[in-house]
């Protein structure tokens, strides 16, 4: 036993002489995760318990929401709250066409169809200047994602939601410790969703959460999240619902994954300013940071890059595990037949199709070296012959 927990306790990344493949993804996992999962064994309550409602508080204090709940992922944390905000079908969505696919599917699955709007050429959020082209009389709500790390012009998004009656659903699911002005995201729409996937800033493995301000949003959560009733153990059924939760050892992963939040910011921080830094003298690629008035925990270090396939390719031989930018919502062959909007042509998507052209993303997870940093911005000036 002992061995297994040293065998996967990376807290403190050690330098081998063997070259080792940098993956894209490693989540930060140690003893003290391992421990609280053996706790909720021992304690022998596994489903939703104290862990889960200790784990709720962490992320209202946190996020800044006076209420949450859980879901079991980001994608149907999405699904969740836009049902509790009556979102259904025959309702239209705007969701940037720059995103994870989670975004529009989340729409799809309440009967609702999502609607593409472009985003904007340096951040690759939302572009608020184009939303107003992309409304019907059956547009309903607006969901800004923060990608990347950073965010969407909250002020823009509330301002045009007031102005035409949209309800707004963050998606938040890359989100966590990101701030827009001084408020964390995911706490100024109605409902804010949060995804804890293993390449999440925190992570349950799987897990997810909808925040709110309004207790009346947060009582049909809680209706809709655990089948129609807000007792446990009660056959009887107020309402319509589903079940939509996590389980007690996610939830106390979770809470050691939050006793460490600060140190994650702090790393993955360091690491950008190292990517910046080395790869400031290499013309060919720019790196993307903080949004204007937001904060920046980067989710991956993304790079727009001249001839990006071959330079992919190039990482890889060098063990180096790239992912490729978002594809855009508009060319998905797999929503061709429900996207709301008739189907739009790359012209129509300018910045989201520039994205997918020249965009590239870099592991950039707690557990990254900076000497691991510095081979991956050493292959890339190779590669330039910069
Ligand atoms: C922007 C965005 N939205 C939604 C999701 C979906 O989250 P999950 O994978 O937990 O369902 C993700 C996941 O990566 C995401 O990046």
């Amino acid at each position: 036993m002992t061995d297994i927990i040293h065998a996967i306790d990376i807290s403190a990344p050690t330098i081998s002489d063997e070259p080792r493949r940098i993956t894209q993804v490693r989540p930060w996992l140690g003893e003290a995760e391992i421990d609280a999962v053996i706790d909720v064994m021992r304690d022998g309550w596994i489903t939703e318990g104290r862990h889960a409602q200790a784990f709720c508080e962490k992320l209202n204090g946190l996020i800044g929401s006076t209420h949450g709940v859980l879901a079991p992922n980001g994608t149907l944390a999405l699904a969740l709250g836009l049902m509790a905000l009556g979102i259904g079908p025959g309702d239209e969505v705007l969701v940037p066409d720059t995103t994870f696919i989670g975004s529009a599917t989340a729409v799809l699955m309440v009967g609702a169809a999502p609607v593409f709007v472009d985003v904007e050429d340096q951040t690759f959020q939302i572009d608020m200047g184009r939303a107003g082209q992309h409304l019907s009389p059956r547009t309903r709500a607006i969901m800004p994602v923060h990608l990347f790390g950073t965010a969407c012009d909250m002020t823009a998004v509330l301002e045009f939601a007031r102005r035409h009656k949209l309800a707004v659903i963050e998606d938040a699911a890359q989100g966590i410790g990101v701030t827009f002005g001084n408020h964390h995201v995911g706490s100024l729409g109605d409902v804010g969703c949060f995804s804890f996937f293993a390449d999440k800033t925190i992570t349950t493995g799987e897990g997810g959460y909808v925040a709110c301000r309004d207790p009346a949003v947060h009582e049909r959560l809680r209706l809709l999240r655990n089948q129609g009733r807000l007792q446990r153990g009660s056959f009887i059924h107020e309402a319509v619902g589903y079940n939509f939760r996590m389980t007690d050892l996610q939830c106390a992963i979770g809470l050691a994954q939050l006793a460490r939040l600060d140190m994650v910011i702090s790393r993955k921080a360091r690491l950008w300013r190292r990517y910046r830094d080395h790869l400031a003298g290499v013309p060919q690629v720019r790196v993307l940071g903080a949004a204007p008035h937001a904060g920046h925990v980067p989710f991956r270090c993304v790079l727009m890059a001249q001839n990006v396939r071959a330079l992919m390719a190039h990482l890889e031989a060098a063990g180096v595990e790239t992912r490729s930018f978002f594809y855009p919502m508009h060319r998905q062959p797999g929503l061709a037949a429900h996207a709301g909007a008739p189907p739009a042509d790359d012209a129509a998507f300018p910045n989201a199709t520039y994205g997918w052209d020249h965009g590239v993303c870099l592991p950039i997870h707690p557990t990254l070296s900076i000497a691991e940093v510095d081979v991956i911005c050493a292959a890339i000036a190779d590669f330039y012959g910069a």
